[in-house]
């Protein structure tokens, strides 16, 4: 036995939501797991330990293991996190796992963000919008460094839907965007390739299924795994929302 898998000598209790879409009339149960912990151990090594040797029927998603795909959000202990990047030891011996609310529930801890995020950015138009026609023999165009990489913070979201799944918002109406499809909006805006204008904008964000249906408890940007300035994207986009309306 090496150190890195000889147990840490705790020994851990996972409570997982289960809920077999097959077999509906079964409704959602609890089921309790018991395994040693190792060093250096993820969620995501957990529940393949757990699957492996327990339950083969435990569903659960993850690709990257490395905080890229977005595909392993989860509820643990009542928080949203990512699976794969989240270890252990920094839970307590008991840790209870849900899946992510608000998306469409697949099976126990599996959910389909894809939905979600696709109605979204039909929603949203999150494409540029340009009447330009595409042109090979044109040289690229400039842009300003800082602005650029303002665009590029927007497009570090990964669509886990950690923060949808912490929104207030978001739980309650089902049209609400969201803080990510808020920062999607706030990407495309800050965008001079996109031709949309103010009054473009004012009919996407200022509403309640937009900006003004946020209820403020910023909860989306303490779950943000890849710390999106989302509290900066919604000063952004009440200050478009007032400027379009100025200009109306
Ligand atoms: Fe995940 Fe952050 Fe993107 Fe929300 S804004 S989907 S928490 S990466
Ligand atoms: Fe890809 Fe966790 S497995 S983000």
């Amino acid at each position: 036995m090496t150190a890195d898998n000889a147990d840490t000598g705790r020994s851990l209790h996972f409570e997982i939501f289960r809920y077999n879409a097959a077999d509906p009339d079964a409704g959602p149960t609890m089921q309790h797991f018991y395994i040693d912990e190792t060093p250096y151990m993820s969620l995501f090594i957990a529940l393949n330990q757990i699957r492996e040797t327990q339950d083969p029927s435990l569903q659960f998603d993850f690709a990257c293991r490395s905080a890229v795909c977005g595909s392993c959000g989860m509820m643990v202990n009542g928080r949203p996190v990512l699976g794969c990047r989240t270890l252990t030891a920094d839970l307590p011996g008991h840790i209870r796992l849900h899946p992510l609310p608000v998306f469409k529930l697949i099976g126990d801890l599996s959910v389909d963000t894809g939905v979600w995020f696709r109605d979204m950015a039909e929603n949203t138009g999150a494409w540029m919008h340009t009447t330009t026609p595409f042109d090979p023999d044109t040289r690229e165009q400039r842009m300003d460094d800082e602005l650029a990489q303002a665009i590029y913070e927007g497009d570090r979201c990964i669509e886990c839907g950690c923060c949808v799944a912490a929104c207030g918002a978001a739980n309650v109406n089902p049209d609400f965007k969201g803080p990510a499809g808020l920062n999607r909006v706030a990407r495309f805006m800050l965008d001079p390739r996109d031709e949309r204008d103010d009054a473009d904008w004012f009919d996407i964000i200022s509403n309640q299924d937009g900006i003004f249906g946020c209820l403020g408890m910023m909860a989306c940007s303490d779950v943000c795994p890849k710390q999106l300035p989302l509290l900066e994207v919604y000063a952004y986009l009440r200050r478009k929302a007032l400027t379009a309306r100025l200009t109306e």
